[in-house]
């Protein structure tokens, strides 16, 4: 028998080899595991800048709150087309230097929504610029801590880099000055916009997701017509003009009682939703949202528009939303 207590040998040499055991297992045989991947073919490589961004999500903790995983199950669905593969972190293969390995932030705190495909459900960079200086700005009741500190107040839009002057990335106004987002801040939203789940075209997802209720009963629930509607509204547009419609003031324009969404002829409510919209200096840019919408979403959403928060107008036709689809389609291959 070991008799640890007496013999400090077998101690430490019992100690040393739980230490190898655990070692081989949790660290050695996943990494010679990783050896074995591939990127998956087409799958775009971090730029400069979104590396500079990835070591600001670091060094800023962002891990402590958000994953970017998606589990095979039916409810992480929301955050992905398809379940996240060993594949998806193949950057962590590359060191961020010759001391540090980039590690798979994977995360387990899920206090704010996962990650993965940030990109491509919020791609506007004001947006993100607007959240990182303080979340509460755009998300009313959101717990997510101000990063103002990547920003500064400036009275000048305007930046000169030798002989010429270029506008800066700012956010929006306060008083007569702007906050103006520094190079981390820039490098950090970049690095957000580049998390887009890579999507495979011709290729059956090797996993899928296990549903908690068979199709039928999930379609059930949110069958409704109206509800539809709001949950796409929900997804595609409450990010910015709010679930109240109220808008956020300065950098998106309200819904409620706004002309435009109110009008008998819809046509232009259509040509905002399907080609966005830079109309004016106080607000910033909608980004065109119609190759992630079918015309019958777009009329469920729009129809919510016009139903919703004391707006009073007539349903959209769907006609008018695939006549204006081609019309902008021809007119851009002319
Ligand atoms: C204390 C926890 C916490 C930390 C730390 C945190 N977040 Fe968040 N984050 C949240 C919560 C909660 C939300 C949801 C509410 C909101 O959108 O503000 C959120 C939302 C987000 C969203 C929007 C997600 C979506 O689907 O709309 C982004 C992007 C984001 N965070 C990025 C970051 C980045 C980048 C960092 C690090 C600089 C960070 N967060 C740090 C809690 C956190
Ligand atoms: C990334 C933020 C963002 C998202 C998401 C977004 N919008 Fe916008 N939207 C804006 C901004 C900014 C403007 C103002 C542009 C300007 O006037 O320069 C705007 C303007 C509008 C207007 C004009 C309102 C008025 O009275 O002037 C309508 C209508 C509109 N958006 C509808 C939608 C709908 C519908 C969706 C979802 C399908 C949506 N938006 C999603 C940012 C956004």
């Amino acid at each position: 028998m070991l008799n640890l207590h007496k013999d400090h040998k077998n101690l430490v040499l019992l100690a040393f080899s739980v230490f190898v055991t655990l070692s081989i297992g949790v660290a050695i045989m996943p990494a010679y595991q990783m050896e074995g991947y591939e990127p998956i073919p087409g799958m775009k490589d971090l730029t400069a800048q979104e590396r500079r961004g990835l070591s600001i999500y670091i060094a800023e903790g962002c891990v402590g709150c958000h994953t970017q995983q998606v589990r095979n199950i039916e409810m992480d669905n929301t955050w992905g087309d398809r379940p996240s593969l060993a594949s998806d972190y193949y950057y962590s293969k590359q060191r961020m230097d010759v001391w540090r390995q980039s590690p798979s932030l994977l995360g387990s705190e899920r206090t704010g929504p996962d990650l993965t495909d940030i990109g491509s459900r919020q791609p506007s960079k004001d947006w993100h610029l607007l959240h990182l200086y303080n979340p509460r700005l755009v998300v009313e009741a959101s717990v997510m801590p101000k990063y103002n500190w990547m920003f500064h107040i400036s009275d000048t839009s305007y930046v000169e880099i030798g002989d010429v002057t270029l506008p800066r990335s700012i956010t929006k106004m306060e008083g007569g000055d702007v906050i103006v987002a520094s190079r981390d801040a820039l490098d950090l939203v970049a690095y957000l916009k580049s998390l887009q789940q890579f999507s495979f075209e011709d290729y059956d997802p090797p996993m899928a997701f296990i549903p908690a209720l068979p199709k039928d009963e999930l379609t059930a629930v949110g069958g409704a017509k109206k509800t539809i509607g709001a949950s796409l509204y929900q997804k595609n547009c409450a990010a910015c003009h709010q679930t109240n419609g109220r808008g956020v003031k300065g950098a998106f324009p309200p819904l409620a009682g706004s002309l435009i969404v109110n009008n008998k002829n819809p046509e232009m409510l259509i040509k905002i939703i399907l080609m966005g919209y830079d109309a004016r200096e106080e607000y910033g840019v909608m980004p065109a949202l119609g190759e992630n919408l079918s015309d019958e979403d777009i009329k469920a959403i729009t129809d919510h528009e016009r139903s919703s928060w004391g707006n009073r107008a007539p349903e959209v036709p769907l006609e008018m939303i695939t006549r204006l689809r081609d019309s902008i389609g021809n007119s851009k291959t002319q």
